[in-house]
């Protein structure tokens, strides 16, 4: 099956955001992808709700939210409503993962967990049933444009490997220094969706990126 795409609206030139949705809709992209920082959880603070809005009504894929924020249940409702499809938090910010899984999907969202490079992935051994996805972080979390983190190859094995041992459906997702050179080989480790955020915005033809990410996982 071929790769995902979802584009990190993160790189987006928000002076022209609704231009950019445009873009994305137009193009053979798969999702969104909506990066929320809360400066806290990450060094960085990026944008909330007010950036969900002009998403929901003008998206015309899949929202795949991905939360760097601390205490992340208080917003999973508000997330919903938003118009989040997927909502995604991560391991080192959930003290009870498993009952924040089972909040988002009783809210009607598919559920991910997100690992930071350190974190291994057989933390997730137990919760992975509960999982629709896993985001690896393949670079720390905080900004775009960062270079991709070599070892991610080896736990994107093992999660599958992990997947597979226990008849899960759940997708692998790769965040952080996805490019036109390593997208190949990630599919090959076993990666389901790939974001893409500098090597899509940063392109001179965004649209003709996206088709070759598709076109060389395809
Ligand atoms: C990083 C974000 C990523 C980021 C990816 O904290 O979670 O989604 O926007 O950007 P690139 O593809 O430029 O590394
Ligand atoms: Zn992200």
């Amino acid at each position: 099956m071929s790769v995902k795409i979802a584009p990190s609206i993160l790189s987006a030139d928000f002076g022209k955001l609704y231009d950019e949705i445009d873009m994305i809709n137009r193009s053979e992209a798969d999702w969104f992808h909506v990066d929320v920082m809360d400066g806290v959880f990450v060094p960085n603070i990026s944008f909330g709700f007010p950036v969900m809005k002009p998403l929901k009504s003008h998206a015309q894929k899949t929202l795949d939210v991905h939360l760097m924020i601390v205490d992340p249940d208080r917003y999973t409702q508000t997330f919903a409503e938003a118009g989040a499809n997927i909502l995604t938090v991560h391991y080192e910010a959930c003290t009870h993962l498993h009952r924040s899984l089972a909040n988002i999907r009783n809210h009607g969202m598919k559920a991910g967990v997100a690992l930071n490079p350190h974190t291994p992935v057989n933390v997730l051994q137990d919760v992975l049933d509960m999982c629709d996805l896993v985001c690896i972080m393949s670079v720390n979390p905080g900004f775009g444009g960062q270079s991709f983190i070599e070892q991610t190859y080896k736990k994107v094995s093992t999660l599958k490997e992990m997947i597979v041992a226990g008849g899960h459906s759940t997708l692998i997702e790769i965040d952080g220094g996805v490019t036109l050179k390593n997208a190949q080989a990630l599919q090959n480790a076993g990666a389901n969706v790939l974001v893409a955020g500098n090597t899509v915005f940063g392109a001179a033809d965004p649209i003709a990126t996206i088709a070759e990410l598709k076109s060389i996982t395809a």
